[in-house]
């Protein structure tokens, strides 16, 4: 990080620890438990809205790009109500993502658990006519009439999408509308895209190893009032490949954190504008162990600015 980027990193964080100590995050609202059954994962609000959402979902890139019957299938299974039974809601698909938007149909149908899930799903087309094809297929392979919050994918062809994503919304087809990046590339035209237009939310990279978004999106997002959604907080795995065996810092119990795992999405919610992290797993102790990421103490400021030593280039 340049020198900058990291006194800006600073300063942010020092707001957000201030702030996580009181138990409020500024932009997102306060934090709080989750009700009853759920268990005991942070929430954070939907500033559009004032909606609570768990602070950790569930991504589906490649984890649940599986076939339905399979044995993969099977654990995904089990997968899924552990991020239900825990307390998740958010499950983050694309009809980009090869079967995996089938296999969520599939696997909220099977357990029952549509009503539990927020699902975000995405646009990813070059024209309205292939952008209404692709949202009625979407819809048959949810299994649903309706989605939570429909993103356009990639900012691709954003402008028309999102014209598009806003009258399903106006139809109650979509309760949100969002665009989405996955790289720091991305950065400057989402910058652009939140100071001209009004969003509910947006996803975007933000990790130990890439925190650039922390200099400008972020915030803006706070001061705009969008929910962020955070992709690749493991840097699509390769941060275990660098973790490899490595003890976690000694501060690491009192942040409640007793692995790498969850130490990286720990880093993503501890930043006052984020909403909700996405992992993806096809793996039952990994869903368990990343669900417990969303409780106990968020990182302070010296904590997260250690972890973006240590990782980024
Ligand atoms: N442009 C976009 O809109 C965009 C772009 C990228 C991603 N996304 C969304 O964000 C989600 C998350 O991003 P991502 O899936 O690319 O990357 P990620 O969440 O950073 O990493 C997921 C990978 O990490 C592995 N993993 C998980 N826990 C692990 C552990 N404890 N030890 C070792 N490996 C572990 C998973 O494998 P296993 O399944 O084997 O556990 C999976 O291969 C995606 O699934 C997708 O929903 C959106």
């Amino acid at each position: 990080m340049h020198s900058h980027s990291r006194r800006r990193f600073l300063a942010n964080t020092a707001i957000a620890s201030a702030l996580a100590g009181l138990g409020m995050m500024a932009g997102s609202g306060p934090l709080s438990a989750a009700p009853a059954r759920p268990g005991p994962l942070l929430t954070r609000l939907v500033p559009s809205s004032g909606e609570q959402l768990p602070v950790i979902g569930a991504g589906t890139s490649g984890s649940y790009d599986v076939d339905i019957g399979s044995p993969e299938y099977v654990r995904l299974q089990e997968v899924v109500k552990i991020f239900f039974e825990g307390g998740g809601r958010l499950i983050d698909t694309s009809p980009n993502y090869g079967r995996s938007d089938t296999v969520v149909g599939a696997l909220l149908a099977d357990g029952g658990w549509r009503d539990k899930a927020f699902i975000a799903t995405k646009i990813a087309a070059d024209s309205r006519e292939a952008a209404e094809a692709q949202w009625a297929e979407s819809l048959r392979r949810l299994r649903t009439d309706r989605v939570e919050l429909l993103q356009v994918h990639n900012l691709r062809d954003w402008q028309r999408q999102l014209a598009y994503a806003r009258e399903l919304r106006q139809q109650g087809k979509t309760k949100y509308v969002g665009v989405t990046h996955y790289t720091d590339a991305g950065l400057p035209e989402l910058e652009k895209i939140l100071r001209g237009e009004k969003l509910d939310f947006i996803q975007i990279h933000y990790s130990v190893n890439s925190p650039r978004a922390a200099d400008t999106v972020l915030p803006l997002a706070q001061d705009r009032g969008v929910a962020v959604i955070v992709n690749r907080a493991f840097d699509d795995g390769k941060l275990f490949a660098k973790v490899k065996d490595a003890p976690l810092p000694p501060w690491a119990g009192e942040a409640g954190v007793t692995s790498w795992a969850q130490m990286f999405l720990k880093f993503a919610i501890s930043h006052p504008a984020v909403t909700v992290v996405i992992p993806a797993t096809g793996k039952p102790e990994r869903q368990r162990d990343q669900l417990k990421a969303g409780t106990g103490p968020l990182l302070d400021a010296a904590q997260q600015q250690e972890l973006v030593r240590r990782f980024s280039a």
